[in-house]
């Protein structure tokens, strides 16, 4: 246990009055010096619940995966800096820090890379499961879906009547990292119907990925590296972001005791909400808008601060600095449009209103920065993508965060999530006959 950093913290209590009475609430102490009272006893003593509406004030549980500061614009997986990883990790690397705790060493990485490749096929009965679902459907919820499927056609690592099955979570991580990316084209390919090419074990994961959404039927051709690079990159960066909308999602479903399958796909229907990961299908969106409209971004800028529209890209519950995932991915853009020859105005139009947002004292009052979505989209649409897929992006990221998750509550939940709320409808009344109203 760290020495407390605050000095008024004289042990590991603190004293809450209401009213008359006072009440004792232990102290919580992170490793990064995060101060929380833990109020778990606090109805039991008084009464009284805490109320926190979308929960910003709120611990719901105690996790070693990722620290973030969002003050400073600090975010780390397993105390690892985001940019030191980035640097120097790859994606699959990123993922078996984030689910295991370490980094691994050879061995460790060839074992856990073999056993990703080796599931990349899908079975039978879960490509006919997403071709069977209307071509209009999402696809995020084509993604959901595939993902119920796939934990039926695995049965052995879905025993949702034993509670937690620690002992397959290995099969069933690799799995799930292993075909999030084969879902997805396979529906992709479906909607232009076309036959898309198996997977290669000589391939890299991004290389599979790209060659199963945009290569030769035959898996001829070369998946260029810079390309492959860049989603790598992405993917690096989207791998964990500690408790956020989806993420909380995921372990409140596997606090429950259901099996990882359904728990990620709960959190893949968590993400697709414009407000966290479709996000960055909205940010092309509006730049797009900006570009045909003939604006320069100046008078969507003004629409943003009189609160008629957002700008998209910009803020974060968290981060009330430059989201330092943006900051990686704004230079990530640059080479990556010049390695594959594109150039895209709407890039310049993001620079644009990064700029004036920054120095207006809207955008500086409320400590909105930039975003992880809003240069992402732009690599992405470059990278050939089409935008209905960017959020299935994210979700192929952060599959690693969601299962490292749901392995912590396996390893340590010990309490279904249940939150409280307050009452404020209507108070016991009778029935009214039909006739009668
Ligand atoms: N554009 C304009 N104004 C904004 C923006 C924005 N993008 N974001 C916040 N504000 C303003 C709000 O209008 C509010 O102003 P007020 O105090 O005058 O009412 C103030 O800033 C605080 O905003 P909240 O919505 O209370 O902040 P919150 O922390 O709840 O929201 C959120 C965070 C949802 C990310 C918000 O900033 C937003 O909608 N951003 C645009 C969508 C986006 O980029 N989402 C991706 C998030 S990152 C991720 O999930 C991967």
């Amino acid at each position: 246990m760290p020495n407390f950093y605050y000095p008024f913290v004289m042990d590991n209590t603190a004293k809450i009055t209401i009213g008359e009475k006072t009440y004792d609430l232990n102290i919580i102490q992170g490793t990064e010096a995060e101060l929380a009272l833990d109020i778990s006893s606090l109805r039991r003593q008084s009464k009284f619940i805490t109320f926190d509406d979308g929960y910003g004030n709120t611990g719901s549980c105690e996790s070693s995966v990722t620290f973030i500061d969002g003050d400073k614009g600090i975010l780390r997986y397993r105390g690892y800096d985001i940019a030191n990883l980035a640097e120097n990790s790859n994606f699959l690397e990123t993922s078996y820090l984030v689910m295991y705790g370490e980094l691994p060493n050879s061995a460790e990485l060839e074992n856990f890379s073999d056993r990703v490749s080796n599931y990349s096929k899908l079975p039978i009965e879960v490509t006919q499961a997403i071709k069977a679902l209307p071509l209009s459907t999402h696809p995020m919820g084509v993604l959901a879906s595939g993902l119920q499927a796939l934990g039926g056609a695995y049965p052995q690592f879905c025993t949702n009547n034993r509670g937690h099955d620690l002992e397959s979570f290995d099969e069933a991580a690799a799995l799930i990292i292993s075909t999030v990316p084969t879902i997805a084209s396979t529906r992709y390919r479906n909607s232009l119907s076309e036959n898309m090419p198996s997977p290669s074990p000589s391939n890299t994961y991004c290389e599979n990925f790209l060659s199963m959404m945009f290569g030769n039927e035959d898996g001829s051709g070369e998946i260029p590296k810079s390309v492959s690079n860049a989603l790598d990159l992405i993917f690096l960066l989207h791998a964990d972001h500690e408790q956020n909308c989806s993420t909380s999602t995921c372990r409140m479903i596997a606090s429950g005791g259901a099996n990882p399958f359904a728990s990620v796909a709960g959190a893949v229907s968590a993400l697709w909400g414009p407000l966290h990961g479709g996000a960055n299908m909205a940010v092309i969106k509006m730049l797009n808008d900006i570009h045909d409209s003939g604006d320069d971004g100046s008078r969507f800028i003004e629409s943003a601060k009189q609160g008629k529209t957002r700008l998209m890209g910009f803020g974060h519950r968290v981060y009330r600095n430059y989201d330092p995932r943006a900051k990686i991915l704004k230079s990530a853009c640059d080479e990556a449009l010049e390695a594959l020859g594109v150039s895209s105005p709407i890039l310049s139009i993001a620079r644009r209103l990064e700029e004036e947002a920054l120095k207006d004292d809207y955008f500086v009052e409320r400590k909105l920065y930039p975003n992880v979505d809003f240069y992402s989209g732009i690599i992405l649409q470059a990278l050939g993508f089409p935008t209905d897929m960017f959020t299935v992006l994210f979700a192929i990221g952060r599959a690693p965060g969601w299962l490292a998750h749901w392995k912590e509550i396996a390893e340590n939940g010990k309490k279904i999530h249940r939150p409280r709320q307050i009452y404020q409808g209507s108070q016991l009344r009778s029935f009214i006959p039909i006739l009668d109203r």
